[in-house]
């Protein structure tokens, strides 16, 4: 049987990959996250605390567990607060994944860190994997430098890059589509950028990826991304038209409105033909996605 170990198991994407590992008796999962607790408390889960930032507690998880994979889904993913917190973003981004590619090593196992479409400046959008990273904030660049120390490690290893991901998760930070929602439903109007495009992705598409990449053995970096392209104002009022909730509370803005702590990319998409044809991804588009987001809220609300 392999062994998966997650790293980040409390977050958005942690969570659904280890929902989604869970049905799967060819594996066994070891879940992790900083925090004490899991946030499934079921005996379906195995789980213990791990802050990636304790290189020795890093070092004796990994060699008491012996993982052959390695999924790497925690992380400091808001970018105010990285730009704002350069030493902390760093440790978790930087010196957390090193501690694993230390432990790694020592039991040969696969790491599939995930990254972000922010490693790229946005002057373009349509970004292919092989195309050259430019981060123009500080979160982008301690992923860049996360996927670096990947790079030169020499270790298995495989970077998914995604962008924008959306989706239901308990006690999750709020992600666009989550706060477009909340917003809404509380007749709160929203200002919603009109000049930043991305490629949302639905979390179970990453989760998808991420778990074939595990499968099929795969290396290098793979793009996972979204259908669609489409402005942050646009993706508020098709969440709007998918939930029936009145769009005329979305107000239209640009970034420079905002005046936010970190610099944005404008144009982030990212190509995701590669997944497709090697993972056999098959994203879904906002309207699927957001439909499939409406559906996990009516059932966590019956449960
Ligand atoms: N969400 C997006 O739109 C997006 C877009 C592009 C790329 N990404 C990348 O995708 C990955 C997953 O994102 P996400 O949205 O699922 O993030 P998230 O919901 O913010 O979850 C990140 C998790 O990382 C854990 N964590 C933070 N510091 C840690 C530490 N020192 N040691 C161990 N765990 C720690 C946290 O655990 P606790 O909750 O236990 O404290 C948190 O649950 C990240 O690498 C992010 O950069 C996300």
């Amino acid at each position: 049987m392999k062994r998966i170990l997650i790293c980040g198991s409390n977050g958005l994407l942690g969570q659904r990959l280890a929902i989604m590992l869970s049905s799967r008796t060819e594996y066994e999962v070891l879940n992790t996250s900083h925090h004490r607790s899991f946030v499934f408390d079921h005996q379906l889960f195995d789980y213990t605390q791990l802050d990636l930032t304790r290189k020795s507690d890093v070092k004796s998880l990994v060699s008491s567990f012996q993982p052959d994979v390695i999924m790497n889904a925690a992380g400091a993913t808001n970018v105010d607060w990285c730009e704002n917190h350069r030493e902390e973003a760093w440790n978790v981004n930087v010196l957390g994944v090193e501690h694993l590619l230390e432990a790694a090593r020592k039991v040969k196992a696969k790491l599939i860190h995930v990254s972000t479409d922010y490693v790229f400046d946005g002057k373009t959008g349509d970004y292919a994997e092989h195309d050259k990273p430019n981060p123009i904030n500080y979160y982008g660049k301690t992923k860049l430098a996360g996927e670096n120390a990947i790079r030169i490690s020499e270790i298995n290893h495989a970077i998914a890059r995604t962008i924008v991901v959306y989706g239901h998760g308990i006690n999750v930070r709020k992600n666009f589509a989550l706060w477009v929602i909340e917003n809404l439903k509380n007749n709160q109007a929203i200002r919603c950028v009109d000049d930043q495009i991305s490629n949302p992705t639905y979390v179970g598409d990453v989760a998808f990826g991420i778990i074939k990449i595990a499968e099929l053995d795969r290396s290098g970096v793979y793009h996972i991304g979204g259908s669609e392209r489409i402005s942050r104002y646009d993706f508020a009022l098709r969440i709007a038209k998918v939930f029936r909730l009145e769009t005329s509370m979305i107000q239209r803005i640009k970034t420079w409105d905002l005046n936010q702590a970190a610099l944005r990319p404008m144009n982030t998409t990212l190509i995701t033909l590669k997944a497709e044809t090697e993972l056999g991804l098959k994203p879904v588009d906002i309207t699927q996605g957001v439909t499939l987001l409406k559906r996990e809220l009516q059932t966590t609300r019956k449960n």
